[in-house]
């Protein structure tokens, strides 16, 4: 049965995580996967969850199933988070959630349930965008196309010729937006701009489908949800995937949001059916552990606090490499103009260098980057600065 089937390269940002840990170099950077890295380099458990799991291991009194829907606790928890408590969809009752493994997840039944609703249905991607929204979204059946958003010669956003391209896109197509934090390129869309591209999603009837993997990254966890809140205002129908992943540090766990604003409380009823349906037919129902940690530390005004903290910390110290970075870069000598680095927001930027100067920098420096030269920027430290910048420069 599985004689000819040929073997695929390593996922691009995955496989690095296996070569950067073979490699013995005690220089060694790893740039690659979004993983947020303290100053020491650890990507360590937020207090918060910590003190949320502790009690939780102490109040949890059964390991029953809980259903493809996963906790309505955490799924209107997270909708608060995500829409803001009080938003007009919520009052409305046209919104409709499920608990995931992961923002995959949610892109994954999200897609699903929109090849539901019709067969290979058109979604418009940025150019660029995350790696794996294409699998995600073209394995459900969707047919992918993208719009233009990245200039990598200029680094700026590509924002009129984004809308010339949306300009196309009507009703029954559907428009994958990153809500902050763009993946991988960092550059983020104004408040005007959300405004152009929500009155044409009202005016065309296409409709968005917002993925905010990075929420509380950028500005803060108000101002990162601006755009896709103004959105959800703004149309009848809307997909939103989220992930916790990053902003409660809890990657394995596998905890992420599917939900959708519906037209009306009719329709939300029937599509709801058909995501649930959709998910028992793929891994039946999602896990239980992070989500409820999340819960946790959502319901309880004290941890809530806490892990906001520890989320500013992170943004913080995020924005601070950035202008490391370009000081470094400057005085390393690599010439040429780097402040775009710190108008970006979030983990990640394209740092302009070609494919085969990244490969130099593993091979010479043992410097681990995805081929696009997107940088995962907590990654960076005061103690591999230096080293960074004079590496690169030395590449160009
Ligand atoms: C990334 O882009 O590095 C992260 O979102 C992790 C992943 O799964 O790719």
């Amino acid at each position: 049965m599985f004689e000819h089937l040929g073997s695929l390269p390593p996922d691009p940002i995955l496989g690095l995580l296996a070569s950067y840990r073979a490699d013995e170099n005690p220089c060694k950077i790893d740039l690659g996967v979004g993983v947020y890295k303290d100053e020491a380099g650890h990507t360590a458990v937020l207090q918060a969850v910590k003190e949320a799991e502790t009690r939780l291991l102490q109040s949890e009194e059964t390991k029953a199933y809980i259903g493809p829907a996963g906790t309505p606790g955490f799924n209107s928890t997270m909708q608060e988070l995500v829409l803001g408590a009080g938003h007009p969809a919520l009052e409305d009752g046209r919104v409709r959630s499920a608990q995931t493994p992961g923002g995959c997840g949610a892109l994954r039944i999200l897609a699903e349930l929109i090849n539901r609703a019709k067969a290979g249905t058109t979604v418009w991607v940025s150019d660029p965008t995350w790696a794996n929204h294409v699998p995600l979204l073209g394995n459900a059946g969707l047919k992918i196309k993208s719009y233009p958003y990245y200039d990598r010669a200029s680094n700026r956003l590509l924002f009129d010729q984004m809308v010339e391209a949306l300009k196309t896109v009507g009703e029954g197509e559907v428009v994958l937006l990153h809500a902050c934090c763009h993946n991988p390129c960092g550059a983020d869309l104004s408040r005007e701009q959300w405004k152009v591209l929500a009155e044409m999603a009202s005016k065309q009837g296409f409709t968005p489908f917002v993925d905010i993997a990075y929420q509380g990254f950028g500005d803060s966890l108000e101002d990162d949800a601006y755009g896709l809140r103004l959105m959800a205002e703004s149309v009848p129908e809307m997909l939103v995937a989220a992930s916790c992943s990053k902003n409660f540090g809890l990657y394995r766990e596998r905890v992420g949001l599917a939900m959708v604003i519906y037209a009306n409380g009719g329709s939300a009823d029937r599509g709801h059916s058909q995501m649930l349906s959709a998910i028992r037919g793929n891994y039946s129902m999602p896990p239980s552990h992070g989500a409820a940690i999340v819960e946790s530390i959502l319901t309880d005004a004290g941890l809530k606090a806490n892990w906001e903290a520890e989320l500013t910390e992170m943004r913080a110290r995020i924005n601070s490499l950035r202008a490391g970075l370009v000081e470094g870069l400057t005085a390393a000598g690599a010439g040429g103009d780097f402040n775009f680095i710190c108008q970006q927001k979030g983990m990640f930027s394209f740092l302009g260098i070609s494919p085969e100067q990244v490969q130099q920098l593993q091979k010479d420096f043992s410097i681990y980057m995805v081929d696009s030269s997107r940088i995962s920027i907590a990654g960076l430290s005061s103690r591999n600065m230096e080293y960074f910048c004079k590496a690169v420069a030395s590449v160009l």
